[in-house]
This record gives C-alpha cells, structure tokens and sequence, in this order.
C-alpha cells in the first residue's frame, strides 16, 4: 500500500514537472521580427513612368516631351490641390490620324494640341455624370480651347468640336493625378476648324504603317516590364510566412526531445 501510493505521487509529480518544464522550455508565442513598415507612398506621381508602362502611349510621351508641355503637366500635378486630369491616346490613335498630320502643325500649334488633352482639376470618372453637352470645359490650352463632356450611362463621352471619342480606360485615377485612355487624337476646333466631314470613310489598311506623326520610333519592351509594386509586398509576407512556419517547425523539435 505504502509503496504504490509512494508510486503514485512520484508519477503524479514527474508528469507535473515534466510539463512545467515543458512549459517554461517553449518559448513564448513567435514573434516574427517585424519587417520594416514600406516608407509611406510619396505623392509625388511620375508622369513619365506611368505614361511609360501602360498604353504605348509612346507617341504622346513623346510629344509630351517634345513640346515640354510634361514639365506643366507635371508640375500641376506636383504642387497643386486643384490637380490634373490628362486623355491620352494610344499609339494606335496616332498612327490613324491621316487627313490632319501632326507633322504639319507649327511648334506652337503642336504645343496646344497637347496642352488640349488636359484639364486643370481631377476629374474621377464618375464626375463626368455632372457634366452636359452644352457645357465648355476648359483645358490647358486655354481660350477656345475647350471640351464638351458627356456621360452615357458611364461611358464619358468628349466632343472636341471637330472629334467624338471616348474614355477607354482608366489608367490613374487617383487624386490628384487622373490618365484616362481615349479613343481618338483631340483634335481642338480652334486649330482643324470643323469643316472636315465628321465621318471619315475609313480608309484601307495601308501595307506600310503610316509612322509620319511619330516623333521617334520606340520599342514597345518597355511594356513587358509591369508595374506591380504590390508584387514586393506579397513576396515579402509570404517570407514572414515561411520564417513563422520554421519557428514553429523548431519549437516542436526542442519539445519533442525534452520530453
Ligand atoms: C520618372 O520616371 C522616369 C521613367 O521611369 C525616370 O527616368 C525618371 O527618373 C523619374 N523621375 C523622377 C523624378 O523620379
Ligand atoms: C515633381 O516632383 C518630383 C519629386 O519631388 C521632382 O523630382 C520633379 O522635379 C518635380 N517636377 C516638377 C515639374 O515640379
Ligand atoms: C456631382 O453631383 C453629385 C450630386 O449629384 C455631387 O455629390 C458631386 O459632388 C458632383 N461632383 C462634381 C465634380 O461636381
Ligand atoms: C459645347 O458647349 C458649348 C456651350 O458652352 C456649346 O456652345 C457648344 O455647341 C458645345 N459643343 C458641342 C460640340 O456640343
């Protein structure tokens, strides 16, 4: 009798201890050393790089830079509350451009047509609803410049006088920086007039593509490279994840051998 009691509280203790030990051996919850928080987003939005990596929008860039007019849109951009909502059309846009060539505008012309392609203010897309028809909007170019907005159940709709088109897409839209995708080149009435004929019968595909309204022949690599920041982001948790996974993996091996 004696004896198995004795038996019994000695178990009874060792298998306390041994899971106290077990206890104070596991270490606390693991703490994964926090990685530094990403320095807050600068507002400071680069033009050229988001004109750079969506579209092509090459051939605007290129202008853009050309006439100079990207250091006023980019200065809008960097110092105003008002901000900036810029149309931009694709390459493709340029190079259908055949009656009125670019290439036929002064230096000062070109720089007003795209100066033409912005407005002083941020315009979400969802603003343009506010807009009608008869309303002038002035843009950059300032004067007779002017666009007429329409919203048609969330397609925006612009009216230049002497082209129709369309937002396409939303490249950037946030405050104070918008870049909408236009179908068309914004050809301002003030400069083309609107005796054209506003349908122009389509023309046959030329065999030889027209490259006579772009300032310089660009490759279209730099496409390949996309922008994704947040790409960093995911691969940085999923490393948080492994780390955590290890100490886990560990913490259960020193357990196991303790015990
Ligand atoms: C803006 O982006 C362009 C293209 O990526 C780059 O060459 C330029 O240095 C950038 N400008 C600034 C001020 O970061
Ligand atoms: C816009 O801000 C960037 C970053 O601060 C600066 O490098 C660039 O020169 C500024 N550009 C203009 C036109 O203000
Ligand atoms: C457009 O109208 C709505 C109400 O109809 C208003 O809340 C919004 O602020 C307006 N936006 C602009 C840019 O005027
Ligand atoms: C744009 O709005 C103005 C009124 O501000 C109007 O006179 C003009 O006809 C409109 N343009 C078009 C193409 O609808």
């Amino acid at each position: 009798m004696e004896f198995s009691r004795f038996f019994i509280l000695s178990i009874t203790l060792l298998l306390l201890s041994s899971s106290a030990f077990a206890k104070t051996v596991s270490p606390p919850a693991p703490t994964p050393t926090p990685t530094p928080a990403p320095a807050p987003a600068p507002d400071y939005v680069n033009l050229t790089q988001l004109l750079t990596v969506a579209g092509p929008f090459h051939t605007f860039l290129s202008y853009l830079e050309s006439t100079k007019v990207l250091d006023t849109f980019q200065n809008q951009a960097n110092n105003t509350e008002e901000g900036i909502t810029i149309f931009v059309p694709k390459d493709s846009s340029f190079s259908a451009l055949k009656k009125p060539s670019l290439s036929k505008l002064t230096a000062d012309q070109l720089k007003q047509v795209i100066l033409f392609h912005a407005l002083p203010h941020f315009y979400a897309l969802a603003d343009f609803k506010n807009f009608s028809q008869s309303t002038s909007t002035p843009t950059f170019a300032g004067g007779d410049y002017t666009l007429n907005f329409t919203d048609d159940s969330g397609t925006v709709h612009i009216n230049s006088g002497w082209a129709r088109t369309k937002v396409t897409s939303a490249v950037h839209a946030t405050d104070p920086v918008a870049i909408y995708e236009v179908d068309k080149v914004l050809l301002p009435e003030a400069i083309f007039g609107t005796d054209i004929p506003p349908t122009p019968a389509p023309a046959p595909a030329p065999v030889v593509a027209p490259a006579a309204d772009s300032p310089s022949e660009r490759s279209a690599d730099s496409k390949a490279s996309s922008p994704s920041s947040s790409k960093l982001d995911g691969s940085s948790a999923s490393k948080i994840i492994n780390y955590g996974g290890n100490l886990v993996l560990a913490t259960l091996a020193v357990v196991v051998l303790v015990l």
